[in-house]
């Protein structure tokens, strides 16, 4: 089971922090059951890159980076080091603490 917090950029949104989480389902996943806006347009299938957030703490509780993951933060706005696509960041076996932070959503048009 995990805990992960959401911070968010979009000014005047707190910090939400969900416990019990399964592992086997994406952040994104995670997020969109919990009513937390975070866009993804093409459905989670790794083929956009509106699904944009930044892994603060714990990148080893959730699946590896891949090269096609990477092609789309290369074209998502202000990557970083940290930058994750949330529909690729599926939560391992085990347990731990994750801390995302998501860009501001309102810079989206779409789902
Ligand atoms: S929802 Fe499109 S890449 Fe994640």
């Amino acid at each position: 089971m995990y805990d992960i917090t959401f911070k968010f950029e979009q000014k005047g949104l707190e910090p939400i922090t969900l416990s019990g989480i399964e592992p086997d389902q994406s952040i994104l996943e995670v997020a969109l059951k919990n009513n937390i806006e975070l866009h993804h347009n093409c459905g989670g299938v790794c083929a956009c890159s509106t699904c944009h957030l930044y892994v603060e703490q714990g990148e080893d509780l959730v699946e590896e980076l891949s090269d096609r993951e990477e092609d789309f933060i290369d074209r998502a706005v202000n990557p970083r080091l940290n930058s994750r696509l949330g529909c690729q960041c599926v939560l391992m076996d085990g347990s731990g603490k994750i801390s995302v932070t998501l860009p501001d959503q309102t810079q989206f048009l779409g789902e």
